[in-house]
């Protein structure tokens, strides 16, 4: 059997989502022919290991992207808009881990476990939802399925990977220059970050919601197939390098107990429920670092019982939040099965 290999092309590969594509692909044995990595020019000739091979990065130029035939993008909106339409012109498959194609209804904003289907055999471009909505949805889907959600409130807890590179850094220098009596210098965030939090993520609206709670909400209500759910989000950066946590409570249409809910989760694709009695009934970002799965502890019933659920959940969003997610849909919508 020969399995056909693509030519795959991964833009923004430098970055924090970008290595980890790179690692993600080579676990999960994606059939890559040839490989090219683009950045910008600052990263050209950048040296990136795929399958114990180096391959060096190239500085993002329309003119090489003959050939391409499956292309993630994780360099930001703006590279997205102006690039990813070229190649889906040339008939790829794009994968697009920003926000510039979310919100437009012609193009698909996919989780494979929720809404696979509309990626299977699709070529053009597929959006990749936002790190805090995927691992909300994975969560609560199932639950909407079942009984039906009236309201959602999430309270997030975000690391600063999530911002990329840069931000990593920001929350080491800073961590390192306040533990050594130094003045803490800000570049990327609002706040200081390091021993410290804010309910500030992206800009804030005429309304009062940041950036992120408004593509939570409208990625959300998208995935759970309601535009006028309730939703009250507040997005909290933390000082954590890696994992987002969401506490969640939510109310159901029809009446509901933590038992059944634990029953539902227990199979739901992607989640893996934390039920014990004692400390391993929930999750940490440590705990989740490096793993695919969407952890979901805590689960218990908000007084009156039969009537709300509240949860503590936990995911890596560089994996299921960002590459992971855009490795499955790309295996989705060329038929490999994903594992
Ligand atoms: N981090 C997350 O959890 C997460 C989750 C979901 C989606 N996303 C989205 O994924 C994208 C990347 O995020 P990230 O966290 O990986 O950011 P990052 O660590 O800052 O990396 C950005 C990448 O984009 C490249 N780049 C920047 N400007 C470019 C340009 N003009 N031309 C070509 N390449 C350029 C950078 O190359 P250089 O190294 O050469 O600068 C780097 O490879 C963003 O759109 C973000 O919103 C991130």
């Amino acid at each position: 059997l020969v399995v056909k290999k693509y030519t795959v092309a991964i833009i923004g590969a430098t970055g924090a989502v970008g290595c980890e594509l790179i690692k993600i692909l080579e676990k999960r044995d994606f059939p890559v022919g040839e490989f090219r990595l683009f950045a910008s020019k600052r990263s050209a000739g950048r040296l990136k290991e795929f399958k114990r091979e180096s391959f060096a990065v190239q500085a993002l130029d329309a003119s090489s992207f003959e050939g391409i035939e499956v292309a993630f993008f994780s360099a930001g909106s703006a590279v997205s808009k102006e690039f990813a339409p070229i190649l889906a012109s040339h008939g790829a498959l794009v994968v697009d881990n920003s926000s510039a194609f979310r919100a437009r209804r012609d193009i698909p904003l996919v989780i494979p476990e929720v809404n696979g289907y509309e990626a299977r055999g699709k070529r053009g471009i597929i959006a990749n939802p936002n790190c805090s909505t995927v691992q909300l949805v994975l969560a609560v889907e199932p639950i909407q399925r079942a009984w039906g959600i009236e309201h959602l409130f999430v309270a997030t807890y975000q690391s600063v990977s999530g911002t990329g590179g840069r931000a990593m850094r920001e929350l080491r220098e800073q961590s390192l220059a306040h533990l050594e009596g130094r003045p803490l210098e800000k570049e990327i965030y609002p706040s200081e970050i390091a021993f410290n939090l804010f309910p500030h993520i992206g800009d804030f609206d005429s309304e009062g919601l940041n950036l992120e709670e408004r593509k939570i909400v409208f990625e959300t209500r998208r995935f759970l197939r309601d535009e006028s759910l309730i939703l009250s989000v507040t997005a909290v950066r933390v000082p954590v390098f890696r994992c987002h946590s969401e506490a969640v409570a939510l109310i159901t249409k029809k009446t509901t107990t933590a038992s059944e809910v634990a029953d539902l989760l227990r199979s739901a694709p992607g989640v893996r429920l934390m039920d014990g009695k004692d400390m391993a009934s929930y999750s940490t970002p440590r705990l989740a670092e490096g793993r695919d799965e969407v952890f979901v502890g805590r689960l218990r019933n908000t007084l009156p019982e039969g009537h709300g659920i509240s949860m503590w959940i936990v995911s890596d969003n560089l994996r299921k939040g960002a590459a992971l997610n855009a490795v499955q849909i790309a295996e989705t919508a060329l038929g490999l099965g994903y594992k």
